[in-house]
């Protein structure tokens, strides 16, 4: 028999998944049984939710919440203000020209008070920001729409906004290429300057989009040490384990070699064994996907390769990787 993971996880943390309104019905057996907490992968984002001004459509990320609710799962949001799945309408102002900083922050507000407040009671934590730092070196934020046209404090107003609409609410931070020394300095840097002007945050967010060869455990264990001084919270919201090295540009793959699988099962092992040892600050570890029949990297970053990212097959069977977190626990 296969023992459940979200049991045998009990005393450390949530197991989560992603889901789109396919895979809620082709994983539901798996979804069930393993996991107790869930994310939508597309859902709730401002273009989804909030295509038009004054038009929300609300159906798809209702029908998310209310599976989670019917099987007892814990809902997280994502994501209130991204630089992506952001409909161009949000940043255009009269005749064509952009929006300025007051529309802006006003329709900021607008979506997050009435995204925010109809989950509330239901959803218990919020992506309220997301990958606002640059990648590249330095100290700046990304380029965007949000930072262009309603400047810096565009984050501070979104964790406002959003505690405001529901003051219960865990509001997370959340990034990706977060254990690279650099970017993850700036992270922690922006992080103590919200801290610092009293802004309303809890948790940090660490996409975990990683594959064979990188993060080292190292440097994961380095992120968790440097972001667990902050004092908040910490999750991983968006895991999965590429078969592929960084380098490895292959296509055409219709199955991973057995080789990928076995070193694939060693970093799940190493890196399970380090998110137990964070388990005082760790509060949840969510894969983006629930099992190999889908994942968003199928034809991403390359067009045309397939991917194998999860602990289970495409058949919803356990994978070595899964009894390697599974295993002595
Ligand atoms: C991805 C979804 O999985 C895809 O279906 C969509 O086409 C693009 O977005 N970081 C995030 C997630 O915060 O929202 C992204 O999800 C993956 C990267």
């Amino acid at each position: 028999p296969v023992p459940s993971l979200k049991e045998l996880y009990l005393p450390y943390f949530d197991i989560g998944a992603a889901v789109n309104l396919r895979t809620m019905e082709s994983q539901k057996e798996l979804l069930a049984a393993h996991y107790n907490s869930l994310t939508a992968e597309n859902d709730m984002k401002f273009e989804r939710i909030h295509p038009q001004e004054g038009v929300y459509a609300w159906e798809a990320a209702d029908r998310i919440a209310d599976f989670a609710a019917s099987n007892g799962m814990k809902l997280r949001g994502h994501t209130l203000v991204w630089h992506n799945q952001t409909p161009d309408w949000v940043f255009e102002g009269e005749g064509g020209a952009p929006a300025s900083r007051d529309t802006l922050l006003a329709r900021m507000k607008e979506h997050i008070t009435a995204v925010v407040s109809r989950y509330k009671g239901r959803v218990y934590g919020w992506d309220v920001v997301n990958e606002a730092v640059e990648d590249q070196s330095g100290d700046r934020l990304r380029q965007s729409k949000w930072l262009e046209l309603a400047g810096e404090d565009f984050i501070a107003n979104a964790f406002r906004f959003a505690h405001e609409a529901d003051p219960e609410a865990v509001l997370f931070y959340n990034d990706y290429n977060e254990c690279n020394p650099e970017k993850r300095d700036h992270i922690i840097r922006l992080v103590q300057s919200l801290q610092n002007q009293g802004v309303p945050i809890h948790g940090i967010g660490l996409q975990g989009h990683w594959n064979l060869h990188g993060p080292t455990i190292g440097m994961i264990r380095e992120a968790f040490e440097r972001y667990a001084e902050l004092g908040l919270q910490l999750q991983i919201t968006e895991l999965d384990i590429s078969v592929f090295d960084q380098a490895d540009r292959r296509t055409g793959l219709t199955a991973p070699s057995a080789e990928m699988i076995e070193r694939q099962a060693e970093r799940y092992e190493q890196i399970f064994g380090l998110f137990r040892e964070f388990k005082e600050v760790l509060t949840a570890v969510t894969f983006w996907g629930a099992a190999d029949d889908y994942t968003w990297l199928n034809d991403f970053p390359v067009r045309g390769r397939r991917n194998w990212p999860f602990v289970f097959d495409a058949n919803h069977q356990p994978k070595p990787a899964f009894w390697k977190i599974a295993n002595g626990l």
